[in-house]
């Protein structure tokens, strides 16, 4: 059977049909998912498991997942996975000439950023986040003019024009440490308001803050926490920074998305709720099948976007190259690449801590913009 169709243009398509062949060639993969995705479902997604991985090794392509992708992803063409840290340290190492980011437009962005010759691909354009629309490189000279002096730290969540007027970039792996390392008093740190107002609960630097949100996690509280917890004592909860200080202070761990799997995969709980965007619990589910997730997550509309038949399109096709402007580029690199001499924390310090007694943050900007 060829694994390839020629089109009527004679483009040479990959063969979706689900043979004998492509139920032999990906079984392996399948197992590893039988957990959680049902053995009816699996026909849908082994064509284009099997087409995309070969479709990558005819272009030397590799595909950086973040750990929100739906576990067909995540587990079935992924060639590295991460938090938005990992991903951006793999983007500056990769030798591949193509990268696929199974991920947000701010992601894929900070590869081709550190990547000005590789071609960077995301599958849907349209996959973007509420943190880095929330601000503009325009907000970050007005800021710079207000506070002249203080230098300004931004969250990966960023656009490239934010990136190309930050001083140095974080993550959630590293904010605290990003912030510490700067030996100066006052920092802008944007634009997340919460991940802001947790950092600031842990350290003396005084934070001034955007008022940006992730639109997933600000929806969790902790009231839902307490209900968890009335109806099953043992549970145990995790949390991701951008979520609010209530919330973490609520829970039993926060770190960032690998800092969350990494706790289960250690500790294994028996029960335990992710407070976070659903494909983790499923992500880690498929792996440790004696883990009692209780999912009580919130989907990022934009995470979803990338489905496998949109990483295949974009492959084949090259579809939604992502580009930045030379000098723009030049001036982000710089703040990224600040951070990733930085590096991450020293082990003890990944997780975040929850009822630090810190300062609390000033409010500088941005609009309140809540989708809960
Ligand atoms: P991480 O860096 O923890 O993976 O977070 C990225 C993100 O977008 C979380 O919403
Ligand atoms: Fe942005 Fe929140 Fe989606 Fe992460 S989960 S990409 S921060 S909107």
């Amino acid at each position: 059977m060829p694994n390839f169709q020629v089109s009527d243009q004679g483009e040479k398509l990959p063969n979706l049909d689900y043979t004998p062949e492509v139920e032999k060639a990906v079984r392996p993969i399948y197992e590893r998912l039988s957990q959680v995705i049902p053995e009816v479902e699996w026909p849908v997604f082994a064509p284009y498991v099997k087409a995309i991985n070969e479709v990558k090794r005819e272009k030397n392509a590799v595909i950086l997942a973040h750990n929100y992708m739906t576990p067909e992803i995540f587990h079935g063409v992924a060639d590295i996975v991460g938090d938005s840290l990992a991903l951006a340290k793999e983007a500056a190492e990769t030798d591949a000439d193509v990268i696929v980011l199974a991920g947000v437009h701010f992601m894929a962005e900070t590869a081709k950023i550190l990547n000005p010759e590789k071609v960077v691909l995301i599958p849907d354009q349209r996959a973007g986040c509420s943190l880095a629309e929330s601000m503009t490189g325009a907000d970050v000279r007005r800021l710079r003019a207000e506070y002249p002096g203080v230098p300004v730290v931004s969250y990966v969540n960023t656009p490239a024009d934010v990136k190309a007027e930050t001083d140095v970039c974080c993550t959630s792996s590293n904010a605290l440490h990003v912030v510490e390392s700067l030996g100066v008093d006052r920092v802008l740190l944007l634009p997340d308001e919460y991940l802001a107002q947790n950092v600031a609960r842990q350290t003396d630097v005084e934070i001034l803050a955007w008022r940006g949100r992730c639109e997933v996690h600000e929806r969790f509280s902790a009231d839902e926490i307490k209900s968890y917890r009335a109806s099953d004592p043992n549970l145990t909860v995790l949390a991701h920074p951008e979520c609010s200080p209530e919330v973490l202070e609520a829970s039993d761990f926060a770190g960032s998305t690998s800092g969350m799997i990494k706790f289960v995969q250690e500790k294994r709980p028996a029960r335990v709720v992710m407070l976070t965007e659903c494909s983790m619990s499923d992500n880690v589910a498929a792996e440790l099948p004696d883990v009692d997730f209780v999912r009580p997550c919130n989907l990022c509309p934009h995470m979803k976007r990338i489905t496998l038949p949109r990483i295949l399109d974009s492959l084949v096709y090259g579809h939604g190259e992502v580009n930045v402007p030379t000098e723009m580029a030049v001036r982000a690199r710089r703040s990224v690449e600040r951070m990733l001499e930085i590096g991450a924390p020293p082990e003890g310090r990944l997780a975040w801590n929850l009822t630090g007694t810190g300062q609390d943050v000033a409010l500088v900007g941005g609009v309140a913009r809540s989708f809960a």
